[in-house]
């Protein structure tokens, strides 16, 4: 079995004490760390908007501090990230090019930000790609990346999901043993089924919003990451991990 975290849109900034929605998200990080390391995986996978501003500083401050957790990582930048500095921190990041990482299962992060734009997309390029990669291997496979590619029933945030998701859906439809997609983006906990595989949307390490929501209205349960237990027979468990009080 694989022990996997999903940790996602830290937005932290590059000045200590900068607050996003009125929280602290570097308090909230290391609080969520603190019940990462508990919890013990063996991956960690980080679905973008680690930073809120892009800064140098803010992805070393958010490296050191995730370093803490005695497990590799693999990151996929969100809407707010730049992807320079965020390698230079965070080396495991899929942003032009998917990477995998193989273990009981195929894991596949894919870079769904593009340059100055708030929704994301995918390029023909990158489809091939995961295309390729997904034929390669036989193992339970999960897709990762930063935005929803199907609405969450949320408009604060479905304005901007991954658009022209169609390509994505088809590549889905035709490599049955994708199990799960992770995305992150949505700042709550969403459940989805589609067809034969589960979506996941992850809550935010720093603030979340109640679900079904016209504008973002925060959720007072805080903070959260996802945990997953992977079997390699496909089935999996999930659950939200919190800081504890
Ligand atoms: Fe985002």
């Amino acid at each position: 079995m694989l022990k996997l975290v999903q940790v996602s849109d830290c937005h932290v900034s590059a000045e200590t004490g900068a607050t996003y929605r009125g929280v602290d998200p570097r308090a909230t990080l290391a609080a969520v760390v603190d019940a990462v390391i508990d919890w013990g995986p063996d991956l960690v996978l980080v679905t973008g908007d680690l930073s809120e501003d892009g800064s140098e500083s803010s992805y070393a401050w958010l490296a050191d501090e995730l370093a803490r957790i005695p497990a590799p990582r693999v990151a996929t930048p969100g809407n707010h990230d730049e992807p320079e500095p965020m390698l230079r921190h965070f080396p495991a990041s899929a942003v032009d090019t998917p990477l995998a990482f193989e273990d009981d299962w195929q894991l596949i992060a894919v870079g769904s930000a593009k340059p100055g734009e708030i929704p994301g997309r995918f390029t023909p390029d990158q489809l091939a790609a995961l295309d390729s990669l997904l034929a390669s291997d036989g193992r339970p496979a999960l897709v990762a990346l930063h935005h929803q590619p199907w609405p969450v029933g949320s408009p604060w945030i479905d304005r901007y999901p991954l658009l022209e998701p169609e390509g994505f859906h088809e590549l889905l439809a035709r490599h049955s043993r994708v199990k799960l997609v992770l995305w992150g983006h949505v700042h709550q906990d969403v459940v989805l089924r589609q067809g034969g595989l589960t979506g996941l949307g992850c809550p935010s390490t720093v603030s979340n919003s109640l679900p079904g929501q016209e504008r973002f209205t925060p959720d007072p349960a805080g903070p959260a990451c996802r945990w997953l237990e992977l079997e390699r027979s496909g089935e999996f468990r999930t659950g939200l991990l919190r800081p504890a009080d």
